[in-house]
């Protein structure tokens, strides 16, 4: 039976190993989510979760989590890699490798856009061009950002996709 709901502040942990996921830290060599934490460009997406405006959705298969999909806002003199502007929130989402491609993602999303819509204009992500994932998300309705590409860490391009509200 899938589920989905709300992330609290008892889910920080898994939204590390999704942090994990969605960072593509393996292909970065890294083993293990704790060892995300010292790297601040991407531990900020997960630091001190719980802060006023995070919002969040957990789900997954008969009570085990399987993804997450989660977004912050962040301040420009801290833009994240998917910044647009300090009111507009970035999204996150991972999904463990053995549940990729069976709609958890679409579901996580899901909720956590219409959650996002009561209270946002807009949300905006960072995605590798390259990513399948840019699949998903159009049929969500985010467009490209004109002019946001910019190289990542693995050196090819990332670009922000923006989805509007209102
Ligand atoms: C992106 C991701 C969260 C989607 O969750 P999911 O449960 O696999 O998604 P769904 O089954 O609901 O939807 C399928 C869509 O997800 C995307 N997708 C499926 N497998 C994927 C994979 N291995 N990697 C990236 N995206 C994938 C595609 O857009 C696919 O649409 P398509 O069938 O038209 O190609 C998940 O695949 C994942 O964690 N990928 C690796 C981490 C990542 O890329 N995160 C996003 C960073 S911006």
């Amino acid at each position: 039976m899938v589920f989905v709901r709300p992330a609290d502040l008892s889910d920080e942990k898994f939204l590390w190993a999704m942090l994990f996921e969605a960072s593509h830290a393996r292909d970065r060599g890294l083993t293990s989510p704790e060892q995300l934490m010292d790297q601040s460009n991407v531990a900020r997406y997960v630091q001190g979760w719980g802060v006023a405006g995070d919002l969040g959705m957990v789900g997954g298969t008969d009570g085990v989590l399987l993804g997450a999909a989660w977004l912050r806002r962040f301040a420009a003199e801290n833009a994240a890699f998917g910044y647009v502007d300090d009111d507009t929130p970035e999204l996150a989402i991972g999904v463990a490798p053995e549940s990729r491609g069976t709609g958890l993602g679409t579901k996580l999303m899901t909720a956590l856009l219409d959650a996002a819509r009561e209270q946002y204009d807009a949300v905006s992500l960072s995605v590798r061009l390259e990513n399948p994932a840019r699949r998903l998300y159009e049929r969500l309705g985010f467009v490209d950002v004109p002019g946001s590409g910019q190289t990542n860490p693995a050196g090819t391009t990332s670009i922000t996709m923006l989805l509007r509200f209102r």
